[in-house]
Parts: structure tokens; sequence; C-alpha cells
């Protein structure tokens, strides 16, 4: 593993233009369960019951999903683990171009990453959005009328569906975001991902654009994935323990 971590290191420090592509699994440290792990969300939760379809077919599944977000059940006290303050840590030292996560945690902003470097291919569950007149929340808000024992929450201003704004499953990518991310894929000399399965698309489509590109891939994450073979490094093992090691052998820019 040391010579992976120092040979990412020298990456970094080569690099120009470095984009961090990440996934569930860099914030498992932060006690958020990835998805496809043994015992990942979707080992408890049916992902059928997260499609857009579902969400606007059944007042059932709103009933549940609230619930489940009022429990804290998402993301709700989450903190930043070692790997997003490495991350984070990559653009303070002017070293990270943008960060492209599917994650909805927003726990790269909170570790210090700049709103404007992190492009949520998934959204975010921070806000919520009315389908009808498109009014935008702070979840922190609805979550609240859920634990005055409002059941399924409406926009206070139409009394429309309100929907997280994270991307659930059958509904489309914001597509301002994933053109953006797509460029910075494409442009990039060295796309790092940390802690992704890549088995979902378009996301996925990230790592392969930067290699298509030119660009040298590095892929840290627990388990081998689909891409190890395209890597130039490939680290098995923890962000949280690999990331901080990683960042603090890149010689100051
Ligand atoms: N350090 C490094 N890697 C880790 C860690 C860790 N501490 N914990 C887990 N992993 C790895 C797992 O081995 C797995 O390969 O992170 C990966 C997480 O993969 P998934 O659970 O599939 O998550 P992700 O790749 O983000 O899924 C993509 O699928 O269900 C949808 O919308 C959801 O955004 C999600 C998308």
């Amino acid at each position: 593993m040391t010579e992976g971590i120092e040979r990412l290191a020298r990456l970094i420090t080569e690099s120009e233009k470095t984009v961090v592509f990440t996934g569930a699994g860099v914030s498992t440290e932060s006690g958020i369960p990835d998805f496809r792990s043994p015992d990942g969300f979707w080992s408890k939760y049916d992902p059928e019951d997260f499609t857009i379809q579902k969400f606007l077919r059944s007042p059932a599944a709103r009933k549940a999903f609230w619930k489940m977000s009022a429990e804290g059940g998402l993301l709700a006290e989450a903190e930043p683990n070692p790997a997003h303050y490495a991350v984070a840590d990559l653009h303070h030292s002017g070293r990270l171009d943008c960060v492209i996560t599917q994650n909805i945690d927003n726990l790269h902003q909170k570790a210090g990453v700049p709103e404007e470097k992190v492009f949520e291919l998934h959204g975010n569950m921070r806000r919520v959005v009315c389908l009808s007149c498109g009014n935008r929340l702070p979840m922190l808000e609805v979550v609240q009328k859920v634990n005055e024992g409002i059941e399924i929450p409406g926009c206070p201003d139409c009394q429309g569906i309100l929907k997280p704004d994270a991307v659930l499953f059958g509904e489309a990518l914001p597509v301002v975001t994933l053109r953006e991310a797509t460029r910075r894929a494409q442009k990039c000399d060295l796309l790092i991902v940390i802690g992704s399965s890549l088995v979902v698309y378009p996301a996925a489509y990230m790592p392969a654009y930067a290699r298509e590109a030119g660009a040298r891939l590095a892929i840290v994450n627990l388990t081998a994935t689909p891409l190890d073979c395209h890597a130039t490094v490939c680290i098995q093992g923890k962000a949280g323990e690999i990331m901080p090691r990683v960042v603090a052998m890149v010689r100051p820019s």
C-alpha cells in the first residue's frame, strides 16, 4: 500500500489539473452506510421504493421517506472524515480542480471545498423542491414539520408535492451539473476515484471520459472496481486512512 500511496502523491505533484470523483465509500467513515457493501443501504431498503415513479404515485412511499429523513436516517448529523479533509487540503494547496461526487451528504462542502468546486451529480439532501411551483426550501425546515406531526409535508406556497433535491432512480441527472462535470473530467490530467463501486451510470462514465481524454486514473477503494485495470494507481483500503497519507506526501505547489 505504501508504494501506491507514494505513487499517487507523485501523480498529484506532477498534475496540473486534478479532479476527484467520489462515491458513498468516502463517507462510510463518517457513519453513513454506502449502498452495495454487505451491510449497505440496499441491504436494508428496497431501491424500488426510491424511484421517482413510486415517490409520485404513492403517498405511503412519501410518508416513509419523510419519516426516515426525520429520524436522521439520511445523513442529518454526519460530519466529514479524514478523507474529506484530505480532499479539502488539495483545494487549500491549490491542487484541486474540482470534486465530482455521487454523494448527497454535503460533506465535501462541510470539509472546506467551496460550493463552486463541488459537482453533485445526484443532487443534495440539503434542499427540498416543490414539484408544482419550483419553490426550494431547506431540508431541515421540512423535517421540522414532520417532527411536528405532519406526515407528508406539502409546499407552504401551493401545497404541491415536496421532493428532496436528491436524484431518485428514474430521474434525469441535473443537466448543467452533468455537462460541466463531464467537461472537467475531459480536461483534467489526473482523475482520482475515491470510494465508488463504479457501477452506476452516467456518473461512472466520468473516469472513462478522463481516461479517453488522456488523463491518468487513480482508484482508492476498499474493494475491486471494473476500472481497476485502467488505473495507473490502484490502492485498496480505507479512504480515511489512505488519503491523509497521500496528501501529506504531496510536495507543496
Ligand atoms: N474507503 C474506501 N472505499 C470504501 C470505504 C472506505 N472507507 N467504504 C466503502 N468503500 C467502497 C466499497 O467497497 C464500494 O466499492 O466504496 C464503494 C461504494 O460503492 P456503492 O455503495 O455502490 O456506492 P456508489 O459507488 O457511490 O453508488 C453510486 O448508486 O445507489 C446509487 O445513487 C446511489 O450515488 C449512489 C450510486
